[in-house]
């Protein structure tokens, strides 16, 4: 592309003010453009013992200071790459949705070029997202592995080339508390500018985890209004949003998915025990097609990171979100739950389903199924496409998590002692820790990481999460029965594109029903997210949601305002108190009536705790009890 001279002389200035990437001394177009027709996605080395490489999260990836230095470094590289180059950080982030253009050579399929290749509501959501992420994964290790290779000192060189020979893209648990001390959100994504180490000694250089900068950006293809002028990606710059420039307010992102941390954990705790299934378990759109019971899926909880991860910033817009340096590590961290969901599902597979959204090469309703290409990711130089069976399983692209990883289960097996730590993880606000804090078994009462020593979750931290732990026995025997209790959960469905854009069903327990005014209600339970694209696909898809309301009624038991779990006293109480609302993306109101598709009903299931914390808890059918709207 031809910048005018004071056009670039004018982005000069800006890129100066928001600080400069890490100077290499080299010329970083040279080292990145491609020759050959067709980019691959590959598998990345091994280890010379064969061991498969982790990826880490954030914090444990930072302890090690070689790798962290080659990590920034790299992306610090990736993202000066010339938009020009189709493995620039802008061109690879494309792929996801704006600016709606083809990438590798593939082109879209009739009426589809209004939206990017990446697939929601789609039984191909969990596995498309596998063959991208490597895409960056190998890029990333491509530039550790050249930067190390830069520094002249021999002996620091063979270090950094170590560090470099199985880097791997690391995550971000945003389903834990973070270490006493620290941010939920890492502090390493706050600062617009860091020192960094490199082969060309120390520099102060933009972060390239704070944001990515345009270069320049295209204001036509981004849409959205006002971040279609903004210069570089940003995370709740709500505050004055008619700045020419708001600023980043990441302490507002940190502390609104804190407070979406014990929700998070409920709702990945029902997912891990209950759904077996990989279509209601990987997407959105599935139950509500089949009129199945299964309301909630893997691919909802991911829309919470979106949502508050971007508080009206990037990720907030789906066709916005890959550009934002925290979409890919909110990525890993999603790859490696359906990791961990294949490793208690090991028979689980997909079955043919209608997309429920248009993407660049399906329309909607185009039934796809796990030979349906994904798309753009070449597997082989032939044109052959990655597809879901080929990536069912990450060490075909060579890589692993500690917590999938068998040789590292020891004797207990993966099996055991992954549901052990999901236990110890998750249930923690579920009555099911009750019966083993009764019994004695210690695990539960924080959240500490076993098998890998890892930084995160401790006790003492600022975390949401509802501990009945000193109640103890008497709550206990209140609410459960046997071995069984009752679990309530909200569930709601409605037309994706009932609304302009995105909006959500807030949930509360209150006794008044303000609900037609701006101000927030105390007590909310809970939110069910309808994450959608604007503006792009008019979609009467309709996509489900549910919010788990056991720990909250728990609390009802502990402060005596009902007896117990059972329905004789929930059922009258949820009457009562139970209240939705409906808001949309900018915070405002929204009659119900007005919500096309809307339903919002509550059911209860008897559930069966288990005997030992190497199992989890057994679920029994679905009682609808209680219908709120529909
Ligand atoms: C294999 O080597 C890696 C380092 O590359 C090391 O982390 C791992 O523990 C080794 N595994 C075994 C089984 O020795
Ligand atoms: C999409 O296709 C339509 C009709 O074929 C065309 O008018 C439009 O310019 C295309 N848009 C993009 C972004 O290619
Ligand atoms: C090379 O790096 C090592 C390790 O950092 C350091 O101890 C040594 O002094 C360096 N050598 C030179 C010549 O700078
Ligand atoms: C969906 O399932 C519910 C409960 O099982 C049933 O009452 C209802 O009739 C079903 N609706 C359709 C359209 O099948």
């Amino acid at each position: 592309m031809h910048i005018p001279g004071f056009l670039g002389a004018i982005l000069l200035v800006s890129v100066l003010a928001l600080g400069r990437p890490y100077d290499f001394g080299v010329d970083v177009e040279g080292l990145t453009r491609r020759q050959e027709d067709r980019i691959l996605v590959g598998r990345l080395p091994v280890a010379s013992n064969g061991s498969v490489p982790h990826r880490l999260e954030i914090r444990q990836m930072r302890a090690d200071p070689y790798k962290w230095d080659l990590f920034i470094l790299a992306l610090s590289m990736f993202q000066s790459v010339s938009q020009s180059d189709p493995l620039s950080w802008y061109q690879v982030a494309g792929i996801h949705g704006v600016p709606f253009r083809s990438w590798n050579g593939v082109e879209p399929v009739p009426g589809a070029n209004m939206s990017g290749y990446c697939t929601h509501s789609s039984v191909l959501f969990p596995i498309w997202h596998r063959p991208y992420l490597a895409l960056v994964e190998q890029e990333v290790f491509r530039l550790a592995n050249f930067i190390a290779s830069m520094f002249t000192n021999t002996t620091e060189r063979e270090i950094y080339q170590r560090a470099a020979s199985d880097i791997r893209f690391p995550y971000w648990d945003w389903s834990l508390p973070a270490p006493p001390g620290q941010t939920h959100l890492p502090d390493v994504f706050w600062h617009p500018t860091i020192t960094q180490y490199g082969p060309m000694g120390l520099q102060t250089i933009r972060n390239p985890l704070y944001s990515y900068i345009f270069n320049p950006v295209e204001e036509e293809a981004f849409i959205w209004s006002p971040l279609n002028s903004w210069q570089e990606t940003k995370r709740a710059p709500a505050t004055d949003i008619s700045l020419a420039s708001p600023p980043s307010m990441n302490k507002d992102v940190s502390e609104a998915l804190l407070g979406k941390l014990s929700e998070i954990q409920q709702r990945l705790y029902i997912i891990f025990s209950n759904y077996k299934d990989f279509n209601s378990f990987g997407n959105k759109a599935w139950s509500v097609s089949q009129n199945l019971s299964s309301w909630d899926s893997i691919e909802a909880i991911h829309d919470i990171i979106h949502i508050y991860g971007g508080l009206r910033g990037h990720m907030t817009y789906v066709p916005l979100s890959a550009f934002d340096p925290l979409f890919f590590i909110h990525h890993v961290s999603m790859d490696r739950l359906i990791a961990m969901w294949q490793v208690l599902n090991p028979n689980a597979w997909m079955f043919p389903m209608a997309a429920g959204e248009t993407s660049y090469n399906s329309l909607k309703g185009m039934v796809q199924n796990s030979k349906t290409p994904l798309t753009p990711f070449y597997i082989s130089p032939d044109g052959t496409f990655w597809d879901s069976d080929m990536a069912r399983y990450t060490h075909t692209f060579g890589y692993t998590y500690a917590d999938v990883d068998p040789t590292l289960a020891g004797n207990q097996g993966l099996r055991e002692s992954l549901i052990r730590k999901i236990n110890i993880w998750y249930g923690s606000s579920s009555p099911v820790s009750l019966r083993f804090k009764a019994k004695g078994h210690s695990n539960f009462v924080n959240h500490h990481r076993s098998t890998v020593p890892n930084p995160i979750g401790t006790k003492g931290t600022k975390s949401e999460v509802t501990d009945h732990s000193k109640q103890g026995n008497s709550l206990a025997s209140a609410s459960i029965k046997g071995d069984r209790y009752n679990e309530w959960i909200v569930n709601v469905h409605a037309n994706m594109e009932a609304l302009h854009g995105s909006y959500a069903v807030h949930l509360y327990l209150n006794d008044k029903p303000h609900l037609n005014c701006r101000t927030i209600i105390e007590n909310k339970v809970g939110t069910v997210d309808i994450f959608t694209m604007r503006k792009i696909t008019g979609s009467d898809t309709k996509i489900s949601g549910a919010v788990p309301l056991t720990s909250s009624l728990l609390g009802k038991v502990a402060s005596g305002d009902i007896p117990h779990l059972d329905a004789s006293a929930v059922v009258p109480f949820l009457q009562k108190k139970l209240r939705f609302q409906v808001r949309n993306g900018d915070g405002n109101v929204v009659d119900p009536n007005l919500v096309e598709g809307l339903y919002v009903g509550v059911s209860s299931t008897e559930v069966k705790i288990p005997a030992v914390d190497t199992e989890l808890p057994r679920w029994g059918r679905p009682v609808a009890r209680l219908n709120l709207w529909s």
